[in-house]
């Protein structure tokens, strides 16, 4: 099937003169969100903890003729987080914008994984998480700024997740702090969403979480018979982030090619 997508749905200023903090920006999905914002006029931060993979990511965005510095640290480290947010502000201006891609995730049987297994990706993904939201939304309220946080999420947080129960579980409790923060902070002006992808070609996750060797019948067993493309979510986490999406807050943008209409 051809996709008939030509470029970004947003115009090219869309995020002139906003600074976006990109969490697991090195890589994969938080990657390709970083490049689309720094091409829609963000100064992107990239956040994670391979200070190599950062830099690359930030040459290609300066190369391309957009904007782009790399802090590196790791989101479970609450005292890191708050260091990095001050370095940003006093280096580069107030957060405009976060969003919450870093992650971590592999299959095992729940029965199988260790007491340090659990901890690592709850750790990463719900209290990284909640490390940059709490702090990005403390400050802007402090500053009387608006703010919008897009999250990502995953298809197990709705329909369980047999070989990711760590991942799943983490990632439905972003689902509800989500929630939470968008009906405690609208009144700030400060929104908050979730963009939950299904199996995306060539990422990390994908790369983690289909067995080598079973990509195509994955594919063929989703309504749409395709794997997403890493712009296709950029898009949508573009669309929730920008003020084209201003009366959204608390939504749950699902982009998964159907997946989660099959059992
Ligand atoms: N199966 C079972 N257990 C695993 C595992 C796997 N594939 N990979 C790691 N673990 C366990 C480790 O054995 C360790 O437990 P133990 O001390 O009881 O042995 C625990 O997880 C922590 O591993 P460690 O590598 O020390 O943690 P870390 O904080 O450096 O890494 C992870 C975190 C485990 C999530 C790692 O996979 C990671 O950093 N991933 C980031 C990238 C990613 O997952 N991207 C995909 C997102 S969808």
């Amino acid at each position: 099937m051809t996709i008939t997508r030509t470029g970004p749905m947003l115009p090219a200023e869309t995020f002139a003169g906003r600074t976006v903090v990109v969490t697991g920006g090195g890589s994969g999905i938080g990657a390709a969100i970083a490049r689309y914002l720094a091409a829609l006029g963000a100064h992107v931060v990239l956040v994670g903890r391979r200070p190599d993979v950062l830099a690359e990511v930030v040459s290609d965005i300066i190369a391309a003729g957009a904007s782009a510095t790399a802090c590196p640290g790791d989101v479970r480290d609450r005292e890191v987080v708050e260091q990095t947010v001050a370095h940003i502000e006093e280096t580069v201006g107030s957060i405009d914008h976060l969003v919450n891609s870093a992650a971590g995730n592999f299959r095992a049987k729940p029965e199988d994984l260790s007491p340090n297994a659990w901890r690592a990706v709850v750790d990463i993904v719900l209290h990284g998480t909640w490390n940059w939201t709490q702090i990005t939304g403390q400050r802007a309220i402090e500053q009387q700024r608006p703010a919008s946080v897009v999250s990502i999420g995953t298809v197990g947080a709705f329909r369980g997740g047999p070989t990711t129960v760590h991942s799943a579980t983490a990632k439905a409790g972003v689902a509800t702090m989500t929630q939470s923060l968008a009906a405690a902070w609208g009144q700030y002006g400060i929104r908050l969403n979730v963009v939950t992808p299904g199996p995306i070609a060539d990422t990390p996750g994908t790369v983690r979480l289909v067995p080598s060797g079973e990509e195509n019948m994955v594919a063929q067993n989703l309504p749409l018979k395709r794997f997403g493309t890493e712009e296709e979510v950029a898009d949508a986490v573009a669309y929730l982030l920008s003020d084209y999406a201003g009366f959204i807050t608390g939504a749950n943008l699902v982009v998964d090619g159907g997946s989660t209409l099959l059992q």
